[in-house]
C-alpha cells in the first residue's frame, strides 16, 4: 500500500498530467486535490492527445477509479464538458469519479466577477479566466456554497440572491449581467446528473487507505503559483504544494508515504510575474517552439527560460521531494551550451535560497553555470545507458543540487517515451 503525491516544481506545465497517467498503473485511485478548470494536464495515448482540465488523469486506464476532492472547485458546466467529450472518445467514467459533496462550485458570477477585475487591475495576474480566484474568495469568505448546496433549492437560491447582492458593486458593470433567477435555473439544470457523482470522498479515500489501496494524489499548478510559497501575487489561489493535499481531500499526513515533484528540464511560465531565467530572445522563442509551449488550457505561448536551480531546491524543501521527475529532456537537445541559475544576485549580495520577500525577488538577477550541450537526439529513449554523456551529466548536476533523486526521466509527450531509473 502506498500514497504518492504529484506535485508541479515550478510554474505549472511541467508535465503532470504525463507523469499521473504513467504512475496511475501502480495505483487504485488518483485523486485530485486543488485548483479547478485552470489546470490543463495533457496526457498522450497512442495516436490521441487528452487535455484534462478538472477530471484527473488517472481516468485514461479503464479499471481505475477518480475522485475530485473538497479543495477542487468546480464548474460543473466544464465538468460535463469534459464528461461528454471523454466518452465521445470511447471513455466511459461513469461510475468511477467521485466528487467531494463539500467542493465548492465556480459560480457564473465568478467569471464575471474576475473578467473586470482583471481588467481593472494595474499589476495584471493573467489568469486563466476560468472563476478561480473569485471562487477561493468566497469560500475563504464563507460566502461559497458547495455541492451539497445544490439538493435544496430554497437554501440554493438564498444563497444565490445573497452572493448578488453583496457583489452588486462588480456586477452591474458586467454586460452579462444574470438574474438570481436565471442563474438559479442554469445551475441547478446540473442538479440530477452530477448526483450520480457525489460522495463523501474524504470517508471513502479513509476506507481505501485501511483496505491498503495504492492512492495517487494529483497536484495541479506549480509550487511558484501557490497562494502561500509562490510568486505572491502573481499565482493561484490555492495551495498548490504538498500540503494542499492533506485538506483538499481530507487525508491525514501520516497517509503519504511519497511526494514526487514534476519539473521540466528548463523553466517556463504562462501569465505575468516575477520569472529570473526567462529568456526574450531568440532563445526563449526556440524553446517554445520546440517544447510546443503554448498553454494547454488558454493557448497562450509560454514564456521560456533557462532551468532555475534555487527553485527546484525550494520547491523539494517545501513539499518535501523524495523522488524527482525530470520531463522535455528532448528539448534540449540542439543546443551547443545550457545554462542552469545556480543563485540570485541581489544588490551585492549572491542568494543561494529562494527569497521571501517578493519585493526582493523581483530585483533579483541569475547567476549561471554554464553545462555543456549534447547535440544529439534523445526523443523516446527509454534506457539511461542510451543517453548522450552530457545529458546525463546535466541528470546530475540537478540530482546533486536539488538533493531529490530522479527516478523518471521523460523524453517525449507519449507513454514510451520514459526512461525509468531504480
Ligand atoms: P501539466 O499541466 O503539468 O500536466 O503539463 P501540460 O500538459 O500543460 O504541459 C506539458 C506539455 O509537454 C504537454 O503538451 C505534454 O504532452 C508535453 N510533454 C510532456 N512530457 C514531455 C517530454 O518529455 N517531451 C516533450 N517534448 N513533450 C512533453
Ligand atoms: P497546470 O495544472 C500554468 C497561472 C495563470 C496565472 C495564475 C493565476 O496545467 O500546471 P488562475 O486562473 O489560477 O487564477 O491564474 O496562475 N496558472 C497556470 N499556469 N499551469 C497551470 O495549471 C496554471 N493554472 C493557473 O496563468 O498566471
Ligand atoms: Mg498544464
Amino acid at each position: 500500500m502506498t500514497t504518492r503525491v504529484v506535485v508541479g516544481m515550478q510554474w505549472g506545465d511541467e508535465g503532470k498530467g504525463k507523469i499521473v497517467d504513467i504512475l496511475t498503473s501502480q495505483a487504485d485511485i488518483v485523486a485530485r486535490y486543488q485548483g479547478g478548470a485552470n489546470a490543463g494536464h495533457t496526457v498522450v495515448v497512442g495516436e490521441q492527445k487528452f487535455i484534462l482540465h478538472l477530471i484527473p488523469s488517472g481516468i485514461l486506464h479503464p479499471e481505475k477509479v477518480c475522485v475530485i476532492g473538497n479543495g477542487v472547485v468546480i464548474d460543473l458546466e466544464y465538468f460535463f464538458t469534459e464528461i461528454d467529450a471523454l466518452k465521445k472518445r470511447g471513455i466511459n467514467p461513469e461510475g468511477r469519479i467521485w466528487i467531494s459533496q463539500s467542493a465548492h462550485l465556480v459560480m457564473p458570477y465568478h467569471k464575471t466577477m474576475e473578467a473586470y477585475e482583471e481588467e481593472k487591475r494595474k499589476d495584471k495576474i493573467g489568469t486563466t479566466l476560468r472563476g478561480i480566484g473569485p471562487a477561493y474568495q468566497d469560500k475563504i469568505a464563507r460566502a461559497g456554497i458547495r455541492i451539497s448546496d445544490l439538493w435544496d433549492k430554497k437554501i440554493f437560491e438564498a444563497k444565490v440572491k445573497e452572493n448578488l447582492k453583496s457583489k452588486q458593486n462588480v456586477l452591474k458593470n458586467s454586460k452579462e449581467n444574470l438574474s438570481t433567477a436565471q442563474i438559479v435555473k442554469k445551475v441547478l439544470s446540473f442538479k440530477t446528473k452530477i448526483k450520480n457523482y457525489v460522495r463523501d470522498t474524504s470517508l471513502f479515500l479513509n476506507q481505501a487507505l485501511k483496505q491498503n489501496k495504492n492512492l495517487l494524489l494529483e497536484g495541479a499548478q506549480g509550487t511558484l503559483l501557490d497562494i502561500d510559497f509562490g510568486t505572491y501575487p502573481f499565482g493561484t489561489s490555492s495551495n498548490t504544494t504538498v500540503g494542499g493535499a492533506c485538506t483538499g481531500l481530507g487525508i491525514p499526513p501520516q497517509a503519504i508515504d511519497e511526494v514526487i515533484g514534476v519539473a521540466k528540464a528548463y523553466s517556463t511560465r504562462v501569465g505575468n510575474g516575477p520569472f529570473p531565467t526567462e529568456l526574450s530572445n531568440s532563445l526563449g522563442s526556440f524553446l517554445r517552439q520546440k517544447g510546443d509551449e503554448f498553454g494547454a488550457t488558454t493557448s497562450r505561448p509560454r514564456r521560456c527560460g533557462w532551468l532555475d536551480l534555487v527553485v527546484l531546491k525550494y520547491a523539494t524543501r517545501i513539499n518535501g521531494v523524495d523522488e524527482l521527475a525530470i520531463t522535455k529532456l528532448d528539448v534540449l537537445d540542439n543546443l551547443d551550451e545550457i545554462k542552469v541559475c545556480t543563485g540570485y544576485k541581489y544588490k551585492n549580495e549572491i542568494l543561494d535560497e529562494f527569497p521571501q520577500d517578493q519585493n526582493l525577488f523581483e530585483k533579483c538577477k541569475p547567476v549561471y553555470q554554464t553545462l555543456p550541450g549534447w547535440k544529439t537526439a534523445t526523443q523516446s529513449i527509454t534506457r539511461i545507458e542510451k543517453l548522450p554523456l552530457n545529458a546525463r551529466r546535466y541528470l546530475d548536476y540537478i540530482q546533486e543540487n536539488t538533493e531529490a533523486k530522479i527516478f523518471l526521466i521523460s523524453t517525449g509527450c507519449r507513454r514510451e517515451d520514459t526512461i525509468f531509473l531504480d
